[in-house]
């Protein structure tokens, strides 16, 4: 949505095959979903690694990052959570024009933001992965202590997350430790560079 009916939009001159062979690798949004707590951020850290150790362009934007700089005016309402989804799907799809492998790790909760982010990576840049851990795992792992304190708004308790219908990939935490998690991530990855 444009506010300003006097914005045009300017071409440039280098196409994504150009950035394709500069980078020798395409860009792609890498999209990572779960509660907190499942294991996102762990297991992106880890994949993020193993990119760059084999020679690709990544780079993580993750959400409790990101809420320190350019999302630190944004809550935990639905509205603000929307917002929060909008501003890194944008920045997401950004990365992955420039031909970055964008990795991104947010509850992300709302399908329909989810489905936006897609949209806006574009078909075939896009990879949901489902970090699936349940809410009673998540909340006896406690990494940051959060499920013990009375958060309203709290994803899971009294806030909602919508489960994704059909990801891409969907990672079992309980099954699986957070290196396997991550080298099936990079064997899905690889595919679609
Ligand atoms: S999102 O829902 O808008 O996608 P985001 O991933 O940016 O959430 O931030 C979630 C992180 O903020 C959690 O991992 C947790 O550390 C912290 N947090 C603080 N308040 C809440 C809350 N009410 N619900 C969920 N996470 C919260």
């Amino acid at each position: 949505m444009n506010k300003n009916e006097n914005i045009v939009w300017h071409p440039n001159k280098v196409s994504r095959e150009d950035r394709k062979r500069v980078l020798g690798q395409k860009g792609l949004v890498v999209w990572f979903t779960g509660l907190s707590g499942s294991g996102k951020s762990t297991i992106a850290v880890e994949v993020e690694k193993k990119l760059i150790d084999s020679g690709r362009a990544a780079y993580l934007l993750d959400g409790d990052n990101i809420r320190h700089g350019i999302n630190s005016d944004l809550g935990f309402s639905d509205e603000d959570r929307n917002e929060n989804i909008r501003r890194i799907s944008e920045i997401a799809a950004l990365f992955q024009e420039a031909g970055m492998i964008a990795l991104v790790s947010f509850i992300s909760p709302f399908r329909a933001m989810r489905e936006f982010a897609r949209e806006r990576a574009g078909e075939g840049n896009f990879i949901e992965v489902y970090v699936s851990t349940d809410f009673e795992t998540c909340q006896k792992r406690d990494p940051k202590g959060l499920y013990q304190k009375n958060i309203t708004n709290f994803t899971g308790k009294d806030s909602v997350y919508e489960e994704p219908e059909k990801p891409e990939l969907i990672l079992d935490t309980v099954a699986y430790d957070p290196e396997e998690c991550a080298e099936k991530v990079y064997q899905e990855i690889i595919k679609y560079l």
